[in-house]
């Protein structure tokens, strides 16, 4: 029997502070219309993390981090925030900082990853805590409206939109190039014209569209509005393909490691393992991704934790070993341009002649991974939307739910050229920097959010608690926080710019149809 709708309560004399009540949010996730379909347990959770977190950053990115980046031009958009500071903290100014690019971390790039595993961690925990607690769409945009305030959830769901936009175009375009590479391999030649970037490292290439990164997200988008059973269904066999992808290059990578090239292990020291944390905590976005699915899970409360921290141990112990055998196939340096930086995996196999089956078994592998990174993410990006909409933030079309399959499908079609579109434009260049400080700033978010939650409602049920808190969520401030000024201030600007142009959006759009404007 349908239930009166409950009223809105104000948390606060001020609309930029006021919160959702958490039951209220529960309640309306189950009106008719509104509900979406609940499928998914603990493993298909997992792979849908594995799914998300395992994408073309891994086969991409270690390489380019570990080489470092070098610009022939001094400037400061180019230098790291770190380091900016530090020279200010250490001399008064930021003269001494390196206006170049960015240092080395060589093998010690696998440290990075173990880095950005913990704090990711502490982040997971802190996001398990809120999705067993509030098990609705939206992740950490729905956390912080029941927590710190309107404002503060208008921000992190701006925010997410960046991560998971910005981050499905550059998995989209490193698709292409792999995909172009490997049908290559098999005699398939495409014209450059219609895939590669249109615009790449600051000028127009000649190119007019780059059609296999467009193509791949508009057939995901099919997949999608079809409803979440049968993606998830098809994302786990795309999940075991690309571990044993992985797993196979562990072993004919390991086959073809020469020692010297480990050493030096750390030719930056701790500046080139922070910067190179910074670059590959790309490869970890997506576990937050699980929480997204909560409305349609079986059992959110037991199944959400479960499936954010197994799928991170599983992707950490996966990376460190892709990190330490590549990095002990060719010096480091040797990644730094070319076909060796843009798919360093595939290069250093050929290069050392592994044989072609191995070879397109890693490489399909690759893609498959790709693949199902962009599903969760287009899956997630979906639903960000969409409950942003159902609470009058975005327009109301955004929350249609398709009469059939039950998915949101409007939200579905406009993630898809959202993010199909520039990835048939742009080059996958700063693509991943700015998905990464849009990432770590809702983290940051979100590990507050537990501790102001803890305060304000420390009698509503956490069938998963962070233990010691406040500590472990501070950890996991500092971790992020710390993380964040490993990118340049290039980055740090553009975020900037995307959340004042937010901003705008909520003042003149969304907080006259917020359901507190009414009351
Ligand atoms: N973690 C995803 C990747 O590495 C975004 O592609």
């Amino acid at each position: 029997m349908a239930q009166p709708p409950m009223a809105t309560a104000r948390t606060s004399d001020h609309q930029l502070l006021c919160c959702k009540s958490i039951d209220k949010l529960i309640a309306e996730a189950d009106e008719p219309g509104h509900r979406l379909k609940k499928s998914l347990g603990p493993w298909s959770l997992t792979a849908l993390g594995i799914g998300a977190i395992i994408g073309s950053g891994i086969f991409v990115l270690t390489g380019t981090a570990a080489a470092g980046e070098h610009f022939e031009a001094p400037s400061m958009l180019h230098a790291q925030v770190l380091d900016l500071i530090s020279n200010f903290l250490r001399t008064g100014s930021t003269a001494g900082a390196l206006m170049h690019g960015r240092p080395a971390a060589g093998p010690s790039i696998a440290i990075s990853f173990l880095l950005v595993a913990v704090a990711c961690s502490f982040a997971g925990l802190c996001y398990a805590e809120l999705a067993s607690m509030i098990p609705i769409a939206g992740s950490a945009y729905t956390y912080s409206y029941a927590t710190l305030g309107e404002i503060f959830a208008w921000i992190i769901g701006w925010d997410l939109i960046l991560e998971y936009v910005v981050s499905n175009v550059a998995v989209a375009v490193g698709f292409s190039g792999y995909a172009k590479a490997q049908l290559a391999v098999f005699g398939i030649k495409l014209p450059n014209e219609w895939a590669s970037p249109v615009w790449a490292s600051g000028h127009w290439t000649g190119s007019y569209f780059n059609l296999p990164g467009f193509l791949i997200v508009f057939i995901l988008t099919l997949l999608l509005v079809r409803g979440v059973k049968e993606s998830a269904g098809a994302n786990n066999v795309m999940v075991l393909i690309k571990i044993g992808a992985i797993l196979t290059f562990l072993v004919v990578g390991g086959m073809l490691v020469n020692k010297a090239n480990w050493r030096p292990f750390a030719p930056s020291g701790f500046a080139g393992i922070v910067t190179g944390g910074a670059i590959v905590f790309f490869t970890y976005i997506g576990f937050d991704s699980v929480s997204t699915a909560a409305e349609e899970c079986k059992t959110p409360q037991r199944d959400l934790p479960f499936g954010i921290i197994a799928s991170l141990i599983i992707c950490t112990i996966l990376y460190v070993g892709v990190a330490i055998v590549l990095l002990g196939m060719m010096k480091y340096t040797t990644f730094v341009s070319g076909e060796a930086a843009e798919a360093p995996v595939a290069y250093a196999l050929k290069y050392l002649g592994a044989h072609p089956f191995f070879r397109s078994v890693i490489v399909v592998g690759a893609l498959t991974g790709m693949i199902s990174s962009l599903l969760v993410f287009q899956y997630g990006q979906a639903r960000i939307w969409y409950a942003m909409s159902r609470d009058g933030l975005l327009p109301k079309l955004f929350s249609v739910v398709h009469p059939k399959y039950k998915t949101p499908y409007w939200s579905t079609w406009i993630a898809c050229f959202a993010v199909g579109i520039p990835a048939g434009l742009v080059d996958i260049g700063d693509a991943a920097d700015l998905s990464n400080i849009g990432t770590l700033f809702a983290f940051v978010l979100v590990s507050l959010g537990v501790i102001f939650l803890r305060r304000r409602q420390p009698d509503r049920p956490r069938t998963f608690r962070v233990p010691f808190v406040p500590w472990f969520p501070l950890i996991s401030v500092v971790l992020c926080g710390g993380l964040m000024t490993g990118l340049t201030v290039i980055t740090w600007l553009r975020f900037f710019i995307w959340l004042a142009l937010g901003l705008a959006i909520y003042i003149f759009y969304s907080r006259h149809h917020s359901e507190f404007c009414k009351t």
